[in-house]
């Protein structure tokens, strides 16, 4: 008998107008396009306008989700939104895409683990898809990290953009799907990289902070430990593996993680240099420009995974 599966019907991207280079940004910030590039590989990032919000992203991405998934918005019945940049405190933003999406009644809330949030995201849905508890899912990570950069530290502001993916999700009998997930969180490292306020502390937004070194020194080791753990679950082989979308923060992170899994290059989808890190919108904008550009085919067997602020991390193998 085959098993009830949360399978991708669809997927949307949304990016800002505005878009600045590293040459750009070196006009204001003491910094310059080898710097960043060389370290990062880094190149453009999309920064919000006033008038777009994470909400709003969220809602242009999840609509081209449900176009390309040839899906009315009314078929919905649970919205779950990544993000560590809420329009508002509360409520929560997916309430907001709900409205903006034209929709009522259905469940919707968001999911905060930063950089990892949509791999959280997904394997919520996933579990209510499967239980039986939502048969139709919009799972989006939308960001405007640009309103939380401290543009005076050049270590920080220089390595971010905004942004917006979403996925619908839907039940289907079948081998698609998504077949595992894995999730870690390991408090010990809250203050590696983190937000210097909130309303519980300070009663302010805050500012983000990070001890890069020592984030990207634990990403390389808990990424492949993730992935080489979700294949396991999933009783597949990193051979077997035609598509790796991990999470866009650093083309080195990227290199070393898939390096240490004998992953060839060819394999990997890498936007980072277009969008910089657009922490919980970043895997599921990378896994649009796959799809969209060809790369990504039905029967696919594809790897997401993402590392951030918590620490939190974890990845997904779905046949696609
Ligand atoms: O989603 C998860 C979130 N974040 C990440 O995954 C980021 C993880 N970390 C990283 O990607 C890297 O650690 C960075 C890109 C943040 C930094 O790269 P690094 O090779 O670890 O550089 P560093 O921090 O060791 O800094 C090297 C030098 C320093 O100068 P000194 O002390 O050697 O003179 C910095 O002051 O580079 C300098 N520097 C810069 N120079 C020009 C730092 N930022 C900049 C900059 N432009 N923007």
């Amino acid at each position: 008998m085959s098993a009830r599966r949360a399978i991708i019907a669809g997927t949307g991207s949304a990016l800002p107008r505005t878009r600045v280079s590293n040459a750009e940004l070196s006009d204001r910030v003491d910094t310059s396009d080898e710097w960043i590039t060389d370290r990062t590989g880094i190149k453009f990032r999309h920064i919000a306008q006033p008038d777009e919000t994470t909400a709003t992203l969220g809602a242009a991405a999840a609509a081209k989700a449900l176009e390309a998934a040839g899906m009315d918005a009314g078929e919905i019945d649970l919205i779950i939104l990544a993000t560590a940049t809420p329009d508002n405190t509360f409520p929560a933003s997916a309430t907001k895409i709900q409205r903006l999406l034209g929709i009522r009644g259905c469940a919707a809330f968001d999911v905060a683990a930063v950089c990892s949030g949509f791999l959280y995201a997904l394997s919520v849905a996933e579990s209510m898809i499967r239980a039986g508890s939502a048969s139709k899912a919009l799972v989006i990570g939308s960001e405007t990290f640009s309103r939380i950069l401290d543009w005076e530290d050049r270590t920080t502001c220089v390595l971010f953009g905004d942004g917006a993916g979403a996925l619908v999700l839907k039940a289907e009998d079948g081998d698609r799907g998504i077949l595992a997930t894995k999730l870690h969180a390991d408090g010990e490292y809250d203050d590696m990289l983190f937000v210097d306020g909130g309303p519980s502390t300070t009663g302010t937004v805050g500012k983000l902070r990070m001890k890069g070194r020592e984030v990207f020194r634990h990403a390389v080791v808990n990424l492949a430990e993730v992935m080489t753990e979700t294949l396991n679950l999933a009783g597949v082989h990193a051979d077997d593996v035609d598509w790796v979308v991990p999470h866009q923060a650093n083309a080195r992170i990227i290199d070393a993680t898939v390096r240490k899994l004998g992953l060839p290059a060819e394999k990997v989808v890498v936007t980072v240099d277009q969008h910089a890190n657009t922490s919980a919108a970043s895997v599921p904008l990378a896994l649009d420009v796959a799809v969209k550009d060809g790369r990504i085919k039905h029967g696919d067997l594809i790897v997401l995974e993402a590392m951030g602020g918590g620490f939190t991390w974890g990845a997904a193998v779905i046949r696609f």
